[in-house]
């Protein structure tokens, strides 16, 4: 099978636990629901891709618990690739998630076997050189992030995904083609720069800043600007919704849609996401996709 859509990135077990509001430091706050769903922000993604028509694989690792063996299925239910994805002694990644009910959530990684991705793992995928697109976030150690845009040839278009942030080297951002990330994350990563946008196209060629119910803006190296609207959706649980713009943007990219086109799609298909609890629970299908964008922006 040739791939569209190589995932490199993190599996997480997410134990999301509602309640009307988030705990504050010291603070103990009684829930209403509890539920054990696959996610991390690699294994979002790849399930979005997916879902959203892509063939796509991942690259990655779960522990030998039972947590491995129900984020592996989780990948192969929706036609992902595990050929990439290794087991590692001792725990999976589990991330503590608490959800309130307007939706907002905090959440807590334990990386576990994420944190044995080296760049072994990346090197050895075979078929990462024939894919259009390299997916990557930073929930996986940076040297197998580095690696895999390195073994990437000239027509894979590294897209990095900048979350959780933290502070990049020259060396890692050299590889990226197409940045992502929230405003958070774009603040960071310039250095609180009055132009996160502006000061963030001196370091990587194309950056998309996500703006959650406000949409997307885009600009390019070649002085391409691009504001993206979302369409007004009631919000139940954000968790996964970056993931799955990202998801659906990589298809879209991978399929040659022109960006305005691709940032519209992942924009409605992230609009689908925060309407459903959960990460991977949450993730849209294509054919729902197509139909948002078209209610949406025709
Ligand atoms: O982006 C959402 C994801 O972040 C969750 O699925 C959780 O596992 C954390 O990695
Ligand atoms: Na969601």
């Amino acid at each position: 099978m040739s791939i569209d859509v190589v995932v490199l990135g993190s599996a997480n077990m997410d134990l999301v636990a509602t309640a009307p509001t988030l705990p504050k430091p010291g603070e103990t706050v009684l829930g209403h629901g509890f539920a054990t769903v696959p996610g991390g922000k690699g294994l979002n993604q790849a399930v979005a891709a997916a879902r959203a028509g892509a063939r796509t694989a991942f690259i990655g690792a779960v522990g030998d618990d039972a947590f491995g063996a129900q984020l592996r299925e989780a990948l192969t239910a929706d036609g992902v690739d595990v050929s990439g994805l290794r087991e590692a002694p001792g725990a999976s990644g589990v991330a503590l998630i608490a959800v309130d009910d307007a939706g907002e959530n905090s959440i807590v990684v334990a990386p576990g076997a994420n944190a044995t991705v080296d760049a072994l793992t990346a090197a050895d995928l075979g078929g990462l050189s024939g894919a259009r697109v390299l997916l990557c976030q930073l929930e996986v150690p940076e040297p197998a992030i580095v690696a895999a845009g390195k073994a990437t040839g000239d027509t894979t278009l590294m897209i990095l995904n900048a979350a959780p942030a933290r502070p990049l080297s020259a060396e890692l951002l050299a590889t990226v083609g197409l940045l992502v990330v929230n405003e958070v994350e774009a603040a960071m990563l310039s250095g609180w720069d009055a132009d996160p946008l502006t000061a963030l196209l001196r370091v990587v060629p194309r950056v998309v800043v996500t703006l959650g119910g406000a949409g997307s803006r885009y600009a390019d190296a070649e002085g391409a600007r691009l504001d993206v609207p979302a369409p007004k959706v009631p919000v139940v649980d954000t968790t996964g919704a970056g993931d799955c713009f990202t998801g659906a943007l990589a298809t879209a990219i991978a399929e040659g849609r022109p960006m305005e086109e691709a940032l519209r799609w992942a924009t409605a298909a992230g609009a689908l996401a925060v309407q459903k609890t959960g990460a991977t629970t949450s993730l849209p299908h294509r054919a729902d996709i197509d139909q948002l964008y078209e209610v949406t922006y025709r």
